[in-house]
């Protein structure tokens, strides 16, 4: 029994830690395409890592995944203006994925 209770407890504070450095807080409308904003291809999170972990207006201008479209533009902040902590920009459902090319 007590082994079975510190496993839940494992499962249940790995869980939480993943969320918690998924970093989805950390660009503009990141809960739109969750963990898939950086790790579709991998490209838009060595940017996002090369930003030093942090959403810049270059960030915003980059276009990770090719597909003609900024970072920005695709997360709804075009010229990099928003900050962690602030309300999400533009509209949900004009967001696209900056690490998939075809979205
Ligand atoms: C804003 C971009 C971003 C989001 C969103 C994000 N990650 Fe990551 N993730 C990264 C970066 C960048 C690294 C590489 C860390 C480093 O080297 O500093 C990473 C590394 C990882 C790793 C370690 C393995 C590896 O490839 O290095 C795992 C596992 C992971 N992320 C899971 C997740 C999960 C699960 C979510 C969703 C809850 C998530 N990530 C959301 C950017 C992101």
């Amino acid at each position: 029994m007590k082994t079975l209770s510190a496993f839940v407890f494992f499962i249940v504070t790995s869980v939480a830690s993943l969320a918690f450095w998924g970093y989805e807080e950390f660009v503009p409308n990141g809960a739109v395409n969750s963990c898939n904003t950086c790790h579709y291809s991998g490209a838009f999170a060595d940017d996002f890592r090369e930003a030093g972990g942090q959403w810049t207006a270059a960030l915003a201008a980059l276009d990770s995944n090719g597909d003609g479209a900024s970072n920005g533009a695709e997360l709804g902040d075009p010229f990099g203006s928003w900050a962690v902590g602030r309300p999400d920009p533009g509209d949900p459902f004009r967001v696209t994925n900056p690490d998939d090319g075809e979205d």
